[in-house]
């Protein structure tokens, strides 16, 4: 039986309109390729973006929209081997001299040696809010998903599903939080040799070069304030999940295992940083 041209193209409109979901996010669709000068590609029907580092540059994606509150999924990754001196990063920021951002960022070492994941939150241009931490796998060896809940009353940052991270609004206590600035999410890999591995002793070793970190499903469930469709939430916001979402009890244990083994820096465990005073929110509860 012959099937017309116009009844296979439905057909196919049909199956994409089922398979679409399973496909969430895609990088040709949602992100550009800012830097990086053909070091950075897209793959896979865009499922993957892999970045690369040498000698002369790094390279680096920024999302398409804006995004004013969201919760950001994307998996990576890191550098296999002796990745010391490199940095890929995953993070929000807006833009401007007052900016608000979200931040993970990943310290390459030397082979054998723990990776630090390094955490900051900046609210109207001021960060120093640093956690840092080693992870409970090799963050090379296979993709693992790292996420960024922010709503109106958390950051919650997760890898793999658990939360390492619950920076809170406390602005009734004058502490700065971010929600009135649009955030994009940016991803890339660049040399910090001078201060990324083990303070700046161990240098990037460039007979290893290219060095390589590849994204996968990038997933930007978040609101766009610049659209006019559905993905602007206003009113809608108060259904959304992520939207009013903190920890239950079981996710606080959860962090709390993370923070009691791994948590190798905590800025507010940090007195002499601060010999006016310890920030307002590290006695907050
Ligand atoms: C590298 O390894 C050293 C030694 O295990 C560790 O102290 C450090 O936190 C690791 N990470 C970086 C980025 O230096």
């Amino acid at each position: 039986m012959a099937i017309s041209f116009g009844a296979k193209l439905w057909l196919l409109h049909v199956l994409l309109s089922f398979v679409g979901p399973v496909f969430a996010g895609n990088f040709y669709r949602d992100v550009d390729i800012t830097w990086g000068d053909g070091r950075a590609s897209v793959a896979d029907g865009g499922q993957v973006l892999a970045l690369s580092l040498d000698k002369f540059s790094g390279s680096g994606f920024q999302s398409k929209d804006e995004y004013q509150f969201g919760r950001i999924d994307v998996q990576l990754k890191l550098v296999p081997g002796n990745s010391a001196g490199t940095v890929a990063t995953l993070y929000m920021s807006s833009q401007g001299a007052d900016h608000d951002e979200i931040d993970f960022e990943f310290l390459g070492n030397l082979t054998g040696e723990p990776y630090t994941l390094h955490t900051n939150v900046f609210a109207q241009g001021k960060g120093n809010r640093e956690q840092q931490f080693h992870l409970w796998f090799d963050p090379a060896a296979d993709f693992h998903t790292y996420s960024i809940v922010w709503n109106p009353q958390h950051i919650i940052f997760s890898v793999d599903g658990t939360p390492i991270r619950d920076f809170k609004n406390h602005e009734a206590a004058g502490v700065p939080f971010p929600t009135s600035q649009p955030m994009r999410v940016y991803g890339s890999l660049w040399d910090a040799e001078d201060w990324a591995t083990q303070g700046g002793r161990v240098k990037t070793d460039w007979s290893q070069a290219p060095f390589a970190v590849s994204y996968k499903n990038y997933n930007a469930d978040a609101c766009v304030p610049s659209s006019s469709s559905s993905s602007s939430c206003g009113a809608a916001s108060s259904s959304i999940s992520w939207y009013n979402q903190e920890l239950d009890s079981a996710e606080q244990g959860r962090m709390k295992w993370v923070q009691d083994n791994y948590m190798i820096y905590d800025y507010c465990k940090d007195v002499e940083r601060f010999p006016q005073g310890m920030p307002a929110e590290c006695s907050l509860p």
